[in-house]
């Protein structure tokens, strides 16, 4: 059975007080679920977090990280730093990340080695914009990004993996793409895996769903056989919203 997985992307929203006080809302009403709770806190609040859910099973993630160990890089946040605050797993290739800060495929790959060497998780985000699906080139876009940035690992380094498929335009846009639409990349790219490297691997590998996911679209988006979760982003910020998520398998 492949690991389900529901992830929230809490962006750059909640300072320190509104951070202690979603926890605490989250580990009072969160009910046992089949999926594995993550949330991503903005780095000021990750430690408190941590601490805060320390003896709690929902995991705390990074949005972002460097590719350096550390150096004259102002601003920015390196894998060590996020380990030493117990932080284990690490969001990379956000679209937003890529749109708003530049980030291409070439440093994605960078990332994601660093991540590994650093033996962290990796939540992969990639997807194609509207012109691209417009177009009909959004499978093609979706191969190019996974290629470029994660298939030079050996089929063993894939078990850190955990991709997620978010199409641009159903980002903060209240447009989510239909389950059909979610279904047919996330089998698209399961092909991909099997053809690059093998069923096995496109088997095990968890596929999160993004992009205005919802209480009242997860049950439908998660019951599609190739999707194993969603990385919530807007819905992650209230409590009531995002358990309902997180039932919703
Ligand atoms: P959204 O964001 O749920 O607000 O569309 C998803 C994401 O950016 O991961």
């Amino acid at each position: 059975m492949r690991r389900k997985i529901v992830a929230g992307n809490w962006k750059m929203n909640m300072d320190l007080a509104q951070t202690e006080s979603l926890i605490d809302e989250l580990t009072r009403n969160m009910p046992e679920t089949v999926a594995d709770v993550m949330i991503a806190p903005t780095f000021t609040s990750l430690y408190r977090a941590f601490q805060l859910l320390r003896t709690h099973k929902i995991e705390v993630i990074g949005q972002n990280m460097h590719y350096e160990d550390n150096g004259a890089f102002t601003g920015e946040i390196s894998a060590g730093m996020l380990k030493s605050v117990g932080v284990n797993t690490v969001i990379l290739g956000h679209s937003e990340r890529r749109a708003y800060f530049g980030e291409t495929d070439e440093m994605l790959a960078k990332k994601v080695d660093t991540a590994m060497k650093h033996e962290m998780e990796i939540v992969f985000c990639f997807g194609e914009e509207l012109e691209d699906r417009k177009s009909g080139n959004h499978f093609q876009v979706v191969e190019s990004q996974l290629k470029n940035a994660l298939f030079h690992f050996p089929e063993s380094a894939w078990k850190n993996i955990i991709l997620a498929y978010e199409p641009v335009w159903a980002i903060g846009t209240g447009e989510t793409a239909s389950p059909e639409q979610a279904q047919e990349m996330h089998k698209f790219i399961r092909e991909t895996l099997a053809a690059a490297y093998s069923e096995e691997l496109a088997n095990g590998i968890s596929i999160l769903y993004g992009g205005s996911v919802k209480p009242g679209n997860a049950g439908e988006i998660f019951s599609k056989p190739d999707v194993d979760g969603g990385l919530i982003g807007g819905a992650a910020l209230k409590a009531e919203d995002f358990i309902a998520i997180a039932k919703s398998f």
